[in-house]
């Protein structure tokens, strides 16, 4: 059976991730199947160049094809702030609800709504060939957050035509209108139009 290494030690990402590639004859490997993955350093400057920093990593340790992602959140108030700097806005081992009160705080002064999207790069690498797929989830933030399932910013995130935060989905209802779902079921079609999957 052919084998993917995606990029990723999230679970919840794994989890949706091969989900979407289930239906074809490829086994999905995560960070989690390997040992000593030295810390990879996220410095670009967009959500492609980082996707493609973690892929480039991987596939120079394994020599396997990868797939990966960037993601993260998009405020139009804050010029697009968070942006690449999502996972750490509130500094560096921040918690995700340091990050909600950080967004919260900077919005205070701005009208609302305070419109906003996900953003998802999904990936894939074979050492030469590099396709790309991009997902977006468009929204608003809301001051008080609700909801205990997802991560990160699903508490205070509303997708357009809901009324309900992406915490307060399902998995599987996140999972059908997620920036990552669109990203990846976008890049499953390249890669089946392309005869490798
Ligand atoms: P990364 O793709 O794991 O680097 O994600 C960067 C950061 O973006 C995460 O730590 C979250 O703060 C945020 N983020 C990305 N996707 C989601 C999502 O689906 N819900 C909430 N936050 C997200």
């Amino acid at each position: 059976m052919k084998e993917l290494i995606f990029a990723t030690g999230n679970l919840g990402k794994l989890k949706e991730v091969s989900k979407i590639f289930s239906n074809h004859d490829i086994k999905i490997l995560s960070l989690k199947d390997f040992e000593d993955i030295p810390e990879i350093i996220e410095d670009g400057l967009t959500f492609e160049e980082n996707a493609f920093i973690k892929a480039e990593v991987i596939f120079n340790l394994f020599g396997k094809p990868v797939i990966s992602d960037d993601s993260g959140l998009s405020i139009e108030q804050l010029n697009g702030e968070p942006g690449v700097i999502s996972a750490r806005y509130a500094g560096e081992n921040c918690t995700y609800e340091d990050n909600n009160n950080k967004v919260i705080n900077a919005l205070k002064d701005f009208p609302e709504p305070h419109k906003a999207k996900f953003v998802s790069c999904a990936l894939y690498f074979n050492g030469n060939e590099k396709i790309i797929s991009i997902g977006e989830l468009n929204g608003e933030i809301i001051k008080n957050g609700s909801g205990s399932n997802g991560f990160g910013y699903d508490p205070i995130f509303i997708p357009d035509g809901f009324t309900k935060t992406l915490a307060e989905m399902t998995t599987e209802e996140k999972n059908e209108i997620s920036h990552r779902g669109i990203a990846f079921r976008s890049l499953r079609n390249k890669l089946i139009e392309r005869k490798i999957l």
